[in-house]
Order: C-alpha cells, then structure tokens, then sequence
C-alpha cells in the first residue's frame, strides 16, 4: 500500500515536471536577431485626395456639436473618418499607390484645427502592405502642415520622421474637395 502511494506520488512529480511550462517574459536579444539594419532616410510623395462630397465620397462625419450649438467658423468638435486615395499625381486618375485611413477632429475652437489620427496604407512595388502613422496637429488653412511620424509597420518598423502637407486644390467656393501635397521622410531600417 505504502509502495503503492509512493509510485502514484513519484508519476504525479513527474507528470507536473514534464507539463510544467518554463514561460518568459522578456529576453533581451541583439538587433541582427531581428534583421536591423543600419537606419535609411527615405522620402516619399504623393497626393491625397479628401473626397467629401458626390457619390464616391471617400469621408463619413460620425460626430458634431448640435446644430444650435455649432461653431461654423471652425466646426470645433467635428469628427471625421475618412479612406482617401494616395496618388502619385494630384490627378485622381494617376497611379494609386496607397491609402490614407483614419480620423479628423476639428479639435480647435479658434482655427481650423485638426487632430489627425491615420495610417498611411502602401500599395506600391516594396512598400506594398507597409504603414505609416501619422498623429498631429493639421492647421488646413496654413501653408505648409508638419506632422509626426510616430511609427510604422512591414519596412518601416520601428519608423519614425516627419510629412508636410500642402494644399494643391482646395476651393471651397466650388466644392469642398480638397487635393493635398505630401512629402514624407521617414527614418527606418
Ligand atoms: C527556464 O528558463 C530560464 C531562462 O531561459 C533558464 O535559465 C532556466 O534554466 C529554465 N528552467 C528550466 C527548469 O528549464
Ligand atoms: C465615381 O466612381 C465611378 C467608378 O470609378 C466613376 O465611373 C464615376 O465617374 C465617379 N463619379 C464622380 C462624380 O466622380
Ligand atoms: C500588394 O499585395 C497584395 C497582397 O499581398 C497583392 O494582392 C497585390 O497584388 C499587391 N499589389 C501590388 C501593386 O504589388
């Protein structure tokens, strides 16, 4: 009997050492593990085209402030998503090479001030599948908008830089489309 309860204890010790899981939390590991590289500087320009009205608007305001309440001067608390095609050209008709999906708040009670929250979504030769994301502050009216890169994914893991946007065809008094010039440069491995 005693022999017995021994053996049973003995398989029950084994079993619990074999089954039993050696988890890790973390590890510290070089960066060849990963395939880093040294880091490249690569520019990037496109267009961005903000289609905000007719049958193939590529924009859906979800939230606003209630009409009596509305501040039409800067549509202060606006909120906006959006799937913009990025061409090569300002044309529309040029080569896509990605998409800009995301989020714009007017999130400025004294300008016209947008909170930007996307990723730009790459389809071209080996960006294709890359992304890039983009978290700033997009005052449409200025020249020239800077906002930052805070990170990516595919070939531009562990991203980070800066795009300025320019507006190339914004006229509000015929339609509310709007073209956008955009230079990105980006430090990745
Ligand atoms: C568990 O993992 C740590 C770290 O890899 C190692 O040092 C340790 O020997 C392992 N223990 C067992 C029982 O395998
Ligand atoms: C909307 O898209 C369709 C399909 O691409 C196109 O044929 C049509 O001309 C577009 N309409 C406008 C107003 O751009
Ligand atoms: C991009 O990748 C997708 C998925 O792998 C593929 O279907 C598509 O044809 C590629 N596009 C280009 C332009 O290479």
């Amino acid at each position: 009997m005693a022999n017995s309860i021994l053996i049973f204890s003995t398989i029950l010790l084994f079993l619990n050492l074999v089954t039993a899981q050696n988890y890790s939390f973390s590890r510290t590991l070089s960066p060849e593990e990963l395939g880093i590289k040294p880091t490249k500087l690569t520019h990037l320009h496109f267009y961005f085209h903000d289609i905000t009205e007719g049958p193939n608007s590529t924009v859906v305001t979800v939230a606003g402030a209630p009409e009596e309440t509305r501040n039409t001067a800067t549509f202060f608390g606006n909120v906006v998503v959006m799937d913009d095609p990025l061409t090569v050209g300002p044309e529309l008709s040029s080569k896509l090479v990605g998409r800009a999906q995301g989020i714009y708040t007017y999130a400025s009670q004294s300008d016209i001030g947008l909170l930007l929250v996307l990723n730009f979504i790459f389809m071209e030769g080996k960006y294709n599948g890359s992304t890039l994301s983009i978290l700033g502050r997009n005052a449409i009216l200025s020249k020239v908008r800077e906002m930052p890169i805070v990170a990516g994914t595919g070939i531009f893991r562990f991203a980070r830089g800066y795009v300025e946007a320019r507006t190339y065809e914004f006229e509000p008094q015929i339609s509310l489309n709007a073209i956008v010039e955009y230079n990105a440069y980006v430090y990745h491995y």
